[in-house]
This record gives C-alpha cells, structure tokens and sequence, in this order.
C-alpha cells in the first residue's frame, strides 16, 4: 500500500523533488535530430518541468539552454541562430550552445556585465536519430547505445506519439504490467471486430508470470497455456522510463519522457532487420508526429494498442492517486519496480549515483542487446502498438 506522500515522492518530476532529481541522473530523449534544420534550428521543449530550448548554431553544435534570456526574460524561440550561439529577438543579447552570454551589443565597450551571465545549459548527444539531453550533474554518465539506436544492418525510423496527458509513472508501471494485453489489446481487438496485428496473440490463458530484478531493470516471463503453449522473456523494463520490445518484425524502444508532472511526451524508435536496407545517417532518418487517436467526440478511438494503453493510463487520471488503488498477484512486478524506483531514489538523496541501467564501460556500449528475449508473435506485420508502423508503410 502506498501513501500519498509516497505517492508524491516517486511521481513528481521537477527540480529538487526525489524523483525528478533520479530521472535527472539519466539521459532523456528530446527530438528527433532531422527535426532541427537549417530553416528550423530551434525547438522549445518542456522537460522534467522545465522550459527550455534545443537548438543547432551554424557549425552544427547542439545547445539546451533555458528558454528565456537572462536580460528581460523573453523568449528566446523566436532568437536568431548564428554561427557561434543563439541571438535573443529582443535587444541582441547573444548565447553560446553552453549556455555563456557572449555578447551585448548595446552595452559600453569597457562592460564586464555579461562575464557572468550564464543561462542554465545541458549538454546534447546525438543518438539513433534521436537528440538526448542530461540535466544532472556532471559528469554525464554514458548515453547507453541501445541496439535499436546504433543497428545498421535494416531500417530505422521516429514516431512520436500524441501527447500523454498523464505522469510518466503511469506510462512505465504498464511495461511491468505484464497481464494487461489479454484484455486491454487481445480483447479489446475482439470486442471491437477489429484487425490489429498481433491483437490475437494476447486473447491465451496465462499461466504464470514472473518477475526479477536485472542491471537493466525488471525481467518479465509470462506463461501461456492453451492451446499454444509458450514461454515469453520478454526484454526488460529499462529504468527508470523505458519500454524495450519487438513488434512483431520489428524491434522498438519506447522513450516516456517527463514534460512535466502531468503530461508525457513518448519517443518510439523501431528498427526493421533488411540487410538490403542502408541505414541513414542521424540528421536523415525518417521521423512522424502521429495525430491524436480520438474520434469526432474527442475520446480516444481504441483502434491501436498505442491508443489502449494511452486511454487506460490517462483514465487513472493526470497524477495517479495510489493510495486508493487494490493491487493483486499480477502486479508484483509493479511492486518490485516501485521497491526499485524508491531505492534508487534514495541513492541520489545519500549523494550516490544510481546502479541500475547505468552504462559505466565504454567496451560494453558498443550495442546493448538482450539475446534472452523471445520474440512474442511470429506474424510479418509490426505489431500495431503505433498506426502504420508497418514494415512497409514505414519505409524511408
Ligand atoms: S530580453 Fe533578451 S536581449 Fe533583452
Ligand atoms: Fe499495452
């Protein structure tokens, strides 16, 4: 049972709250890197409740920086991006990708006031397509090189899901959450009469589930009797925000990122195998904004697993009270991660950095994979955890 307080501690994202300085000792997905261009090379984001900017100067050096200027506080979305830093729109102040106030061009020559002026900036790694920030102290740890972001034998592309009106907490406790597609996808599908791929592999008895703790998170096995008997590993929940799983051909990773306390931006990354297939660069892989999954009343449409699981997380409403909830045998990996959320939690309070998923060799970042895992659903379509994230239709 958990209590409000506790409830609080391990959802709340911003600074100096106990959870929202754990998540900082991580690296967070931002945006895809083709989303910056030369036209666009300025993109506001909220994260872990704060405002800030992402942008690329004229010799391509990626900054997070705080959104507004030191000066007068104005935006600095609308600046203008020069070779060596960012212009504020409003008198010219200029800021380099780390933040450092280098020029005021109204000030006398002899001034010394921009010498300490520096806007709160966080270093950016380009990954997979994907732009990744750390707002923890330094030094960063390593930015884990996921298989699914450094493969190049196949295809690989960007989604990013609708926004998640809800505490990313919710988002992650369903990857421990095992039980959940037999009804929520499998009979949802059923109920429905409609044609998800990989809908019916979930409609089976479940015998067993079982959970345990690994260096990257919560292993899952569940076991399904019935006439198609099976054991499935599948891959672990990474912490502390992570979803690593194939979709059918295709295997994934789902990046819940903490905007704020309420609301969650998913960054979904699949890689189809095609040795026939050149995997582009960074700056050139494919990316998509899915719209919202709701029908003409607004509510959410239920036609894809990614539309389920959206309306049974912000269901639980925008900051999941569990002090009220009733848990049962099939949430004990929800449990265990929780147990881990709290006590990593507790080595950041001790001044300790965490040990779960923490990638400390560089000789063991060259590709993270999980051989383990089985792959769930043998069928050639993608899982349709996302519309149109099929083999085909998701083709460069
Ligand atoms: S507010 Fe930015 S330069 Fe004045
Ligand atoms: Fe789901």
């Amino acid at each position: 049972m958990i209590t409000s307080e506790q409830n609080e501690r391990l959802t709340r994202v911003g600074p100096g709250t106990p959870a929202g300085e754990l998540l900082r000792r991580y690296w967070q997905a931002l945006c895809p890197v083709a989303e910056l261009t030369d036209d666009k090379p300025i993109k506001p984001l909220r994260l872990l409740g704060e405002d800030l900017l992402v942008f690329k100067d004229g010799q391509g050096r990626y900054g997070l920086i705080e959104a507004r200027c030191k000066h007068r506080r104005v935006s600095l979305t609308r600046g203008f991006v020069e070779e060596d830093g960012i212009r504020c729109a409003y008198h010219g102040w200029k800021y380099a990708t780390d933040g450092r106030c280098i020029e005021q061009p109204f000030e006398p020559a002899d001034s010394h006031l921009k010498d300490d002026i520096r806007l709160r900036a966080y270093p950016v790694q380009a990954l997979g397509g994907l732009l990744f920030g750390y707002l923890g102290p330094a030094p960063a740890p390593l930015l884990p090189r996921w298989d699914v972001l450094v493969r190049e034998d196949g295809r690989r592309f960007i989604q990013i899901l609708p926004l998640h009106h809800c505490n990313w907490l919710q988002c992650e406790e369903n990857t421990a959450d095992t039980v959940h597609t037999y009804y929520l996808h499998g009979r949802m599908a059923q109920e429905h009469g409609l044609t998800i791929p990989g809908a019916d592999y979930y409609v089976r008895p479940v015998e067993r589930y079982e959970w345990s703790v690994c260096d990257w998170g919560i292993e899952k096995v569940l076991v399904y009797g019935g006439e198609q008997p099976e054991v499935e590993v599948r891959p672990p929940l990474i912490f502390p925000n992570i979803l690593r799983v194939p979709q059918g051909p295709v295997e994934a990773i789902h990046f819940r990122v903490p905007i704020d306390d309420t609301h969650t931006r998913i960054l979904w990354v699949g890689f189809l195998e095609d040795a026939s297939a050149h995997t582009p660069e960074d700056a050139a892989l494919p990316f998509e904004y899915l719209e919202a999954g709701r029908n003409a009343d607004g509510e959410h449409d239920l036609q894809s697993f990614y539309s389920q699981d959206q309306w049974a997380w912000e269901s639980q409403g925008e900051l999941y009270d569990r002090s009220a909830e009733t848990l049962g045998a099939t949430d004990r990996g929800i449990v265990l991660f929780r147990k881990m959320l709290d006590e990593q939690i507790a080595r950041v309070e001790q001044g300790l950095a965490p040990d779960v998923a923490m990638v400390t060799d560089p000789a063991h970042n060259q590709s993270i994979t999980f051989p383990s895992a089985t792959r769930p659903w043998g069928g050639t379509e993608a899982m349709s955890f996302v519309p149109g994230a099929t083999a085909d239709a998701s083709a460069p």
